[in-house]
């Protein structure tokens, strides 16, 4: 039987010149498949790869914080989570970057990524998250499947991976506050 045990792992800035390389080739492919994570195609190897080296300043601030999965030695998902840096949104953070490998989705790993994020936001008292996400894309299924409310559709946000405009649906999701023992 194949071990299909996934490993959720954060990414800090010193990691990223190892672990760049696959979060490129992870994207690359998501985007491939039509995933609508803010590139068109066609998407090089190279310009995925400065997408993720561009995080670094972001990760060494502590401003975002990525995790990767890995199943075995491939990296087959990440998220971002992305703090508001406004004087008045210490309380909020943005979900960003969430994609899983067209070949290992359905497995609960989203569900695994976005856990980790949450229990982050909450450690740094980011009691608000929210994002947006293709209408009518998988992902709006499962943000409200996981708890997070539906705020509206903004028409023709974003260009398509293959072309064409594709609307936008925003979410957010209230987290329960940790309180110190
Ligand atoms: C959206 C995405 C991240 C889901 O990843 P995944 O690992 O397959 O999701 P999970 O297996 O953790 O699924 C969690 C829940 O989401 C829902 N879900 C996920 N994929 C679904 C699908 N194809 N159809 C219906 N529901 C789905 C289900 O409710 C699922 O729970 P269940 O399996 O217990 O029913 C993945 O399809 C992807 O990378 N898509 C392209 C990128 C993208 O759209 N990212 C979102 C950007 S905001």
């Amino acid at each position: 039987m194949s071990d299909t045990t996934v490993r959720i792992e954060p990414v800090s800035d010193r990691d990223l010149n190892r672990v760049q390389r696959p979060l490129a080739g992870l994207l690359t492919s998501c985007v491939e498949a039509g995933a609508g994570i803010g590139f068109v195609l066609p998407l090089s190897l190279a310009k995925a790869e400065r997408f993720w080296a561009g995080q670094a300043g972001a990760l060494e601030s502590g401003s975002s914080h990525v995790w990767a999965a890995w199943q075995k030695e491939a990296l087959v998902g990440t998220v971002t989570l992305a703090l508001a840096r406004q004087d008045n949104g210490g309380h909020r953070a943005e979900v960003t970057k969430l994609m899983v490998h067209p070949g290992t989705r359905r497995q609960g790993i989203a569900r695994l990524l976005l856990n980790t994020l949450e229990n982050k936001a909450r450690a740094l008292g980011r009691t608000l998250l929210v994002l947006d996400t293709v209408t009518g894309g998988t992902a709006e299924g499962m943000y409200a499947r996981l708890g997070y409310r539906r705020v509206g559709v903004i028409p023709d946000f974003a260009a398509g991976a293959n072309g064409g405009f594709e609307s936008t649906t925003v979410f957010y999701k209230r987290l329960s506050p940790v309180f110190a023992a």
